[in-house]
């Protein structure tokens, strides 16, 4: 395994990029699935790298209190995390880290089994933890848990918009449907971005959103009475140097930029950049 030059703690403000300046509260994302392991962490680190190279401030909160990794996708060494800071033992600056993607990271602390249960304390120390750092970035990416527990549905209701991996595999699409129709009937998301990650041909992501958007329509009711719209966001193809950039635990988009994942992350940034972020975004 290579060695990474170790973690820096940054400056809490960024100076804001032609891009960005009239944005005064960043965009809150979470990037959520309904089943584990289907590339949550890696995409939300590889979007935040080329988001940052779009130009915006980005921020990723590692939001899975219970079995955090995006320290070990990123190659950091947090010394404080957000475990010290609802534990009153650190501030939330000194746990800001620079990822070498050039984007700021807070990481969770691993392995906190308390967190598994939401309590008053847990929703309160999240919600302002966003609502501190969300006046300096454009853009703070929720890289959450897996599923429907409730710690994972408090951290996405703190976001704005949702965007959802899953893979063509047909147990992920079931934990798909089942977590985007919670979100439909207990936070009435009337959209949901969905990103399929580690497809096989062009056109599985398209296919696969128009599948689940039909059964939506058929047993999803949103507060509104009108269906929940499923917003297709691209496809990821199954790439295998995004393993071999997990192992070397560099970001793909550095690591490789060129390669046909890699290039979809790009794609990626720059749809998210239309629909949500740039000034012309209708939202
Ligand atoms: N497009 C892809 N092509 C090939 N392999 C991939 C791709 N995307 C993800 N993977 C593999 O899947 C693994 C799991 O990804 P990742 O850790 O991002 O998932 P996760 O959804 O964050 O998991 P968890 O639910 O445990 O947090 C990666 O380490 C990588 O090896
Ligand atoms: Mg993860």
């Amino acid at each position: 395994m290579s060695e990474a030059p170790p973690s820096s703690t940054v400056a809490p403000t960024a100076p804001a990029t032609p891009a960005t300046a009239a944005r005064q509260h960043a965009r809150v994302i979470a990037v959520t699935s309904g089943k584990g392991g289907v590339g949550k962490t890696f995409v939300s680190a590889n979007l935040a790298a080329a988001l940052t190279r779009r130009g915006y401030r980005v921020l990723v909160l590692d939001t899975d209190l219970g079995l955090a990794n995006l320290d070990v996708v990123l190659n950091l060494y947090p010394k404080l995390t957000l475990h010290d800071v609802f534990t009153a033992k650190a501030n939330l600056e000194d746990t800001l880290i620079e990822a070498p993607g050039g984007f700021t990271v807070v990481l969770a602390g691993s392995g906190m089994v308390e967190y598994s249960r939401l309590t008053p304390e847990v929703r309160g120390d999240l919600l302002q933890a966003i609502q501190t750092l969300a006046p300096r970035y454009d853009v703070i990416l929720l890289d959450t848990g897996a599923g429907i527990s409730d710690v994972v549905l408090f951290s996405i209701s703190l976001a704005t918009d949702v965007l959802v991996v899953a893979t063509p595999e047909p147990t992920s699409l079931t934990d798909a449907y089942a977590a985007i129709k919670v979100l439909a009937s207990q936070q009435g998301r009337q959209h949901i971005r969905l990103v399929v990650n580690q497809t096989a041909r062009a056109g599985d992501g398209r296919a696969i959103t128009g599948q689940l958007q039909q059964v939506l329509n058929r047993f999803v009711a949103t507060g509104s009475g009108q269906p929940l719209r499923l917003i297709h966001m691209g496809d990821i193809p199954a790439d295998p140097t995004v393993r071999d950039a997990v192992m070397r635990r560099q970001l793909l988009v550095q690591h490789m930029p060129g390669c046909p994942a890699a290039l979809a992350i790009a794609q990626l940034a720059s749809k998210i950049d239309a629909a949500l972020l740039s000034p012309e975004a209708a939202n």
